[in-house]
């Protein structure tokens, strides 16, 4: 018993409602943005395979989907498209008849109050599955701004609250912001996905969106997961071009990049829990390997901890029970 000085760190833990009182981080639903896939035709509901729970939805069950969400109190979702057909160009991303345009429309007559978040990106509707055009094998960078600026006015044209481009094209904030400005729409506020990482948890998504590569790999524009100065280089250029909120994903990997983000800048900070994350853990709770609650739980939290403002998680409407339950 030398060097003990008395002090008990085990006092504060000993009852549950002075451990709720000292709790330093704690989640509430109004930190959850629910990201959502919208598909052509009627009455379909496809559950992603690597993603249970998760749904391709058309517009009719959409409507449904979206109640249930703004019930629960969950600020704002967040939109992918399956198009119809895909191209070299990805056409579709920026057609004012889109996918993501009528679910758009649709949303905001439904439900107004629910914020509607609009991926910006080509990967869903390019034939080849990259995030821009191609010329020469590679993506071109300057030719595929016009386009996300494109898709990003047209996304704020059918009612969009906020834009989030996630091509990982350099100078693609500073295009979406100038083209949104002309276009009326200066008070759309852009959600950059600034940094990044070129990561095997997009996975399951690229199932759910049909958006793999069909030659090569992001490495060439998502960032390496080996570095993180270049991705405070990310995030600063974004804030410089004008992004409203800037985005580390993915989340659990990446949590020092997190923090990091969190030391070096004032903006508001989003977090990606992506679509891998998500199946991990939905996998081993299947089999009763972890308990799904409380793992999950752990996981989310520790992303605001780590700095996070905004968590986007397949997990949020599951959370927005639980925390409702608890009260
Ligand atoms: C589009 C995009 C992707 C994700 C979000 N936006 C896929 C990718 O970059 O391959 C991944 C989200 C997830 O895994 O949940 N570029």
């Amino acid at each position: 018993m030398t060097n003990f000085t008395g002090v008990r760190l085990r006092r504060l833990r000993e009852s549950a409602p002075l451990r709720r009182m000292v709790q330093e981080t704690r989640l509430s639903v109004s930190d959850f943005v629910y990201p959502m896939f919208v598909t052509h035709g009627r009455n379909v509901r496809n559950e992603i395979e690597p993603m249970p729970g998760i749904y391709q939805l058309s517009l009719d069950n959409l409507m449904a989907e979206v109640g249930e969400v703004s019930e629960l109190g969950i600020p704002a979702v967040l939109l992918f498209g399956i198009p119809a057909k895909k191209d070299a160009r990805g056409t579709e991303a920026y057609e004012a008849r889109g996918i993501v345009q009528e679910a758009i429309r649709v949303i905001k007559q439904t439900v107004p109050e629910l914020m509607v978040i609009t991926d910006v990106c080509l990967c869903d509707y390019t034939d080849h599955g990259h995030c821009g055009v191609i010329a020469d094998e590679k993506v071109d960078n300057d030719a595929t701004l016009e386009l996300l600026a494109k898709t990003a006015v047209g996304h704020a044209e059918a009612g969009a609250d906020m834009v989030a481009p996630s091509a990982m094209m350099d100078g693609q904030v500073a295009a979406i912001r100038d083209a949104l400005d002309s276009g009326g729409f200066e008070q759309t506020p852009i959600m950059a996905y600034s940094a990044k990482y070129a990561s095997a948890f997009y996975g399951p998504f690229r199932v759910a969106a049909q958006s793999a590569p069909q030659f090569g790999d992001r490495k060439g524009y998502q960032m390496d997961p080996g570095s993180i100065k270049q991705a405070m280089r990310e995030i600063a250029q974004d804030i410089d071009q004008g992004a409203d909120l800037v985005m580390v994903k993915p989340a659990l990997a990446f949590l020092d990049v997190l923090s990091a983000a969190r030391d070096a800048f004032g903006h508001p900070l989003a977090a990606y829990n992506v679509s891998g994350e998500y199946a991990m853990v939905k996998a081993a709770a299947g089999n009763e390997w972890i308990d799904g609650r409380r793992v999950t739980t752990e996981i989310l939290t520790s992303i605001k901890r780590a700095g996070a403002d905004i968590i986007i998680s397949y997990h949020a409407k599951e959370i927005a029970g639980w925390l409702a339950s608890e009260r």
